[in-house]
């Protein structure tokens, strides 16, 4: 009887330091706490996987707990006077300074990651960013409660966040928060990069409107290769490995499954998308030592007429191939007059290639860009700012970050 509950005992203990020992690279800092806390991510994701076959609550449903977890109500303080409000429909949280100004202020508009799925502007690590950049730049800012998926698949998201931009840029409303409409930047990590990279080459196209900056925070790029080095390099490493990613793409088009087994082989490319795989192709958009020990072939592309039936996909899925979704697919001609660009990359993180090429390609097309690399990065990194999933690394990013925006914004 002892004898079997000491058994026990030890096979629990060995399943669970199985269970949250993961092979992490050596130079990565922290080690043991982003051991625990992936441990939390994943089993969380496998609690959703479990959730979903058994028809309770579809797997984002269950990964919004992530969500829930960080978010607080945002309030006033000493220095930062915020209010919640809706501009065109969408809501926003506005950070403004308190102290009185006497001249017209920077802004910043940040867009929140958590993989279009996931994430509020009102979790804390957010709110903490944003007053952070309103206290140390005396700027206003614009955080967007863009509507999610997969109760709302592309556009809307996307849609969300380009009226807020266009209701706020409006001469009325930049007069009412005493902003300087030469001044503003459009920001964002993650899936919040890829949304602020998109309104920025959207608002070139149909207005000619030039932000002043733009800032990329390891922004998701494209859609069309999904085997990248970084990709394969990183299919298994904390916060963001590969099927992760992959769903967050799927979803962020269609609840349908086929796209994201499609995906998960990287043969959803068909007739229509094979044309701008050239946009994407890392072979020559990466420099040399990005490449590492991996040869370049282009994904397959499955052959069909581009018609309803193509892939067996219906026909949001194929969306991962306009540039509002997938910014990298546009030519130079789009991009040449885009404001300056600051991009931030991660060793440690399947999406480094996609940040790294739109550097090659915004600099291919005349565009200043300050690319900051972080060798010991991971996916994720810049908001792990509140305990205890507090990290160093974050503090650096975020001091980096702010020192760009003070200076070129
Ligand atoms: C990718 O670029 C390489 C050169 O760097 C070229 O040889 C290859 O044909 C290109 N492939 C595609 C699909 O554009
Ligand atoms: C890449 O190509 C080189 C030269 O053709 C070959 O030696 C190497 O094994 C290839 N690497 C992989 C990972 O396939």
């Amino acid at each position: 009887m002892r004898l079997g509950s000491v058994v026990l005992f030890v096979a629990f203990c060995s399943f669970t330091a199985h269970y949250i020992y993961e092979p992490i690279p050596e130079e990565i800092e922290e080690r043991w706490k982003l051991m625990l806390t992936n441990s939390f991510f994943r089993g969380l994701s496998h609690l959703a996987d479990f959730s979903e076959l058994l028809g309770l609550k579809d797997y984002m449903g269950v990964m919004y707990f992530i969500t829930l977890l960080e978010k607080v109500v945002p309030l006033s303080d000493e220095h930062v006077s915020v209010t919640e409000e809706k501009f065109d429909g969408v809501e926003v949280v506005l950070y403004q300074p308190k102290q009185e100004g006497h001249e017209l202020r920077r802004a910043v508009i940040y867009l929140h990651g958590g993989g279009w799925c996931l994430g509020s502007s009102r979790m804390s690590p957010y709110d903490l960013l944003a007053r952070n950049i309103v206290t140390q730049l005396d700027a206003v800012v614009l955080s967007v409660e863009y509507r999610l998926a997969p109760p709302h698949h592309f556009p809307v998201p996307y849609e969300d966040v380009y009226r807020v931009v266009k209701h706020f840029l409006q001469k009325g409303v930049l007069t009412q928060y005493s902003v300087d409409p030469g001044r503003i930047a459009v920001s964002g990590d993650s899936a919040g990069g890829n949304l602020a990279a998109a309104v920025t080459q959207q608002l070139q196209k149909e207005h000619g409107q030039q932000l002043k900056a733009q800032a990329l925070i390891y922004p998701v790029m494209q859609a069309l290769d999904l085997n990248t080095p970084s990709y394969q390099q990183n299919q298994d490493m904390p916060i963001l490995p590969r099927t992760l990613m992959v769903r967050f793409w799927s979803e962020y088009f269609t609840s349908d499954k086929a796209l994201f087994r499609a995906m998960m082989a990287n043969t959803h490319n068909n007739y229509e998308s094979s044309n701008l795989l050239k946009f994407v192709n890392w072979s020559a958009f990466l420099p040399e030592t990005f490449h590492r020990k991996y040869n370049y072939s282009a994904p397959t592309v499955v052959k069909g007429d581009g018609g309803k039936d193509d892939v067996g996909m219906d026909g949001s899925s194929r969306s991962f191939a306009d540039p509002r979704a997938s910014p990298l697919l546009v030519p130079d001609t789009a991009l040449h007059s885009l404001p300056k660009a600051y991009i931030l990359t991660c060793e440690y993180d399947v999406l480094r290639d996609d940040g790294i090429m739109y550097v090659t390609r915004l600099r291919a097309a005349g565009v200043e860009v300050t690319h900051e690399h972080y060798d010991k990065g991971f996916h994720g990194a810049m908001m792990f700012t509140v305990w205890p999933t507090d990290f160093l690394i974050a503090r650096r990013m975020t001091d980096n970050y702010i020192k760009w925006l003070k200076k070129n914004l």
